[in-house]
């Protein structure tokens, strides 16, 4: 079949020709592994990003009740604003999520013998195959994260959830200890996952050269322990007794 360019189809039918075409193009491109892969990076990307966001605005619990539910009532005062980008996370999330579940039977099924002695080549996908149970088992986490501070909310005990005291939701959960342990461990598993995903992000965007690489990689492991580190402070500091 003849190759169609832009102009056939202003001919035939602008201006909606151009989107359909666009939209074939995004579609193909997607339907390749290179395709699937840049998805994975520019998802993973924001995603990132969402979780620095995310871990600074959490810090803002060592200021004390009344600052962080003031922040946290800031942040729903954003209203429609709120709802576009927590929409757009969830098409980001869910793009992510899915394009991973793909590319991860696309590898199966590539490869239906398993190996009985790895060959060295294969080292170089531990990387990815952490990715594929680290991604599971955010997933589960995001989920019962979810639930407990945003809906429904769990409650402890014998306290109420509350969507205005948000710093009473954090202390209330993390004084129960199998709540802290989940979260701790689900930030090690993150930290794994944030890890390898900048790496592998880095190496999709071809950084080739070996020093240089090598300064990349500490820079996505640095960024990964700090996320980490400062998320693990705060069940360690209601634990402790030090945010209250
Ligand atoms: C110890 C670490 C964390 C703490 C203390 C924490 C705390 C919270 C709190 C208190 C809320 C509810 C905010 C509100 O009601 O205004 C929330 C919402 C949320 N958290 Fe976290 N979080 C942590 C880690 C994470 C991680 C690692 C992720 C993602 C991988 C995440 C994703 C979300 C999402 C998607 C929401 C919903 C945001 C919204 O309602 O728009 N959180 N978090």
């Amino acid at each position: 079949m003849a190759r169609r360019s832009m102009l056939d189809y202003d001919l035939e039918h602008p201006p909606a020709s151009y989107l359909r075409l666009a939209m074939e193009k995004v579609l193909t491109l997607y339907n390749t592994s290179i395709g699937k892969k840049a998805v994975m990076a520019l998802t993973g990307l924001v995603l990132f990003g969402f979780v620095i966001g995310h871990c600074l605005g959490n810090l803002q619990v060592y200021l004390g009740p009344n600052p962080f539910n003031k922040y946290a009532a800031g942040l729903k005062e954003l209203g429609a604003l709120l709802w576009a980008v927590r929409g757009g996370l969830l098409i980001v999330f869910v793009l992510h999520v899915v394009t991973a579940f793909q590319l991860a039977l696309a590898t199966r099924r590539a490869r239906p013998e398993r190996y009985k002695v790895k060959p060295p080549e294969v080292a170089s996908t531990y990387a990815s195959q952490t990715m594929f149970w680290t991604g599971p088992l955010l997933l589960l986490f995001v989920l019962y994260h979810l639930a407990h501070f945003t809906y429904p909310g769990l409650a402890f005990a014998d306290y109420r959830h509350s969507t205005h005291n948000v710093y009473g939701n954090v202390v209330n959960g993390f004084s129960v200890p199998w709540v802290s342990s989940l979260y701790i461990a689900s930030q090690m598993v993150l930290g794994v996952h944030l890890y390898h995903g900048a790496w592998s992000l880095l190496q999709s965007v071809g950084i080739s050269n070996t020093l240089k690489n090598e300064r990349w990689r500490s820079a996505a492991q640095a960024l990964a322990l700090a996320i980490v580190v400062a998320n693990i402070t705060i069940p360690l500091a209601v634990v402790f007794g030090l945010v209250r």
